[in-house]
């Protein structure tokens, strides 16, 4: 390997395909994975739980300060509404401060760390040994999610439709590509996979091969 703890950086729009692909390379190559996406989510949900508005800067760095990334509870966390609500936290750049330093201290991590998130390639990682940015059209993605919810929907529950996850993910989109801190776009040096005709399998193994070239060639 060329360097002893490598980083891989993950970037993507909601419903990409990021977070499995992260967490695939992360088990193939034995690195740690963080989902930055569920640190936003953590502070998101711990002033929802307070009853706290969202907006409140001061607020949320408190939050984002005691934050512990190893207790964060995908379950809990991957709830809508919270995901709605983190991004409306993330545009606050003292609160991505906060939690940029911690995802830092994470991507050191030996033998090694995958990060996936927004702005992993650009200003979380940006020496990473391999970024990637994993796209998909808005309709795709739509399409997964609202596979993805039905299928853990309880017998009887009611499931958001097909075009209502579609308009959150278009709303999400704007907000997360538009903010003036940390846009989400595509580092320079990052590979693009656009996974909208592709399998998992078929996105894993473009997605691996194009980190093997990057940490052993
Ligand atoms: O990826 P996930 O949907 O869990 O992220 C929730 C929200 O957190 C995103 O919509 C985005 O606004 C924010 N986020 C971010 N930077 C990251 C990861 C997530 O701004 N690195």
């Amino acid at each position: 390997m060329k360097k002893l703890t490598p980083t891989i950086a993950i970037d993507g729009p909601a419903a990409s395909g990021k977070g499995t692909l992260a967490r695939r390379l992360a088990r193939h190559f034995g690195f740690h994975h963080l989902d930055t996406g569920l640190t936003y989510r953590g502070v998101a949900h711990a002033l929802l739980e307070g009853n706290m508005l969202l907006d409140n800067e001061d607020m949320a760095c408190l939050v984002a300060e005691k934050l512990d990334l190893g207790s964060l509870n995908k379950d809990i966390l991957s709830a809508h509404e919270i995901g709605e609500a983190a991004s409306k936290v993330a545009v606050m750049s003292k609160v991505r401060g906060v939690l940029v330093d911690a995802q830092r201290k994470f991507a050191n991590k030996e033998p090694g760390a995958v990060l996936d998130g927004r702005d992993i390639g650009t200003v979380v990682c940006p020496d990473a040994e391999i970024k990637l940015y994993i796209t998909a059209s808005p309709e795709k993605r739509a399409e997964r999610r609202h596979r993805e919810i039905s299928q853990k929907a309880q017998e009887g529950a009611e499931v958001a439709t097909f075009e209502q996850i579609l308009a959150d993910i278009m709303k999400r989109d704007e907000r997360d590509m538009g903010r003036s801190d940390s846009p989400l776009k595509p580092a320079a040096n990052a590979h693009l996979i656009d996974t909208s005709e592709m399998s998992i399998e078929t996105a894993f193994n473009t997605a691996l091969s194009l980190v093997e070239q990057a940490l052993w060639e």
